[in-house]
């Protein structure tokens, strides 16, 4: 009965190696050739408006994707992501992970083959379906079944060979539409100025938007701080590194008033550098950020 089953698997297992869909195969070729590649597409919650984004990808590792209401960056060291409703962006080390992450979000994931080497081993199925015209555009639908059982039905370009488009069902059952306007691929990387993050004025860390809510601090919130932690290296003429926080006027100067992502002091001790004998614990980093960005004041 085993052996029945087996033999009759076997053609099926055949036909599936003999007679793989190649209907992506040109997309994921295209896009790992490509140095760089710049897309303008909408995005089209079905019954709501289209919004416009624009995705820019540059070999090896850097990316700029921004929509009305969000940015997000891959400088190739850190991802630097933007709400623009609130004015606050996150800082995350950038990893083939976090990228793929970052990219591999449901309105642009069939691009992120142009990154990601994973990109044709995470799909379990795929289905050439109809021909038809979007945009006055010739492309063929094929249906993608991934290997983490999402379904999309994304639209290849007759002529490219690269995929321009796709609907899907969201988690929450909402229906999407995403099409590209111009999709742009390049022999060359893209250059610096269109990947740069280009932050709003006033545009404030994550950390520090946090630490800046609540009554304002005066240094006689922080000095205990201080004093435990650092004065007995940091104090006087014999100061280490010249860096004197034994009072008010001293701490001051080590500090951008109003600014803790940008000030010294906090980030090394947001790094974990000072103290030298291990971090401070979050509660107190939090409180010296948000004295520094109350003002820093007496
Ligand atoms: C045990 C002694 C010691 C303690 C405690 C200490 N530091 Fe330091 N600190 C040093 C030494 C030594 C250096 C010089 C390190 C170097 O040059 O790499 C230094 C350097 C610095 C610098 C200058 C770094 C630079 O690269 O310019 C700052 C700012 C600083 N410490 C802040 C602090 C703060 C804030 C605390 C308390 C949270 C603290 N330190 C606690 C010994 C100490």
């Amino acid at each position: 009965m085993k052996v029945l089953f087996a033999l009759a698997t076997i053609p099926l297992i055949a036909a599936f190696l003999i007679l793989p869909d190649s209907s992506l195969d040109k997309h994921t070729s295209e896009m790992k050739k490509a140095q760089s590649i710049a897309i303008v597409f909408t995005v089209n919650k079905i019954g709501g408006a289209p919004e416009e984004q624009v995705l820019t990808l540059s070999k090896p590792d850097r990316f700029r994707w921004e929509s009305p209401s969000r940015l997000v960056v891959g400088n190739g060291k850190t991802l630097i992501a933007l709400d623009k409703g609130k004015n606050v962006y996150t800082e995350t080390p950038q990893t083939p992970d976090t990228m793929r992450k970052a990219l591999g979000e449901d309105a642009i994931w069939a691009w992120s083959a142009f990154f990601d080497p994973e990109f044709a081993a995470s799909l379990a199925n795929v289905k050439k379906g109809a021909a038809r015209k979007v945009r006055n555009i010739a492309v063929t639908e094929v249906e993608v079944i991934r290997k983490d059982g999402r379904a999309f039905n994304v639209y290849v370009d007759d002529a490219t060979g690269i995929v321009r488009g796709q609907t899907f069902e969201a988690p929450d059952k909402s229906q999407w539409l995403v099409l590209a306007k111009e999709l742009k691929p390049s022999d060359k990387p893209a250059e610096d100025g269109v990947l740069a993050a280009k932050l709003p004025d006033g545009a404030k860390k994550a950390e520090d938007a946090a630490a800046s809510s609540g009554p304002k601090l005066a240094y006689a919130d922080i000095r205990g701080i201080l004093e435990r932690n650092c004065v007995s290296c940091h104090s006087g003429p014999g100061a280490k590194k010249g860096v004197d926080l034994a009072d008010y006027n001293a701490v001051k100067r080590q500090v951008t008033v109003g600014n803790a992502d940008a000030s010294r002091l906090v980030r090394i001790i947001r790094r974990g550098q000072m103290p030298p004998s291990g971090p401070l614990p979050k509660s107190e980093i939090d409180q010296l950020a948000k004295w520094v960005n109350d003002g820093a004041n007496p």
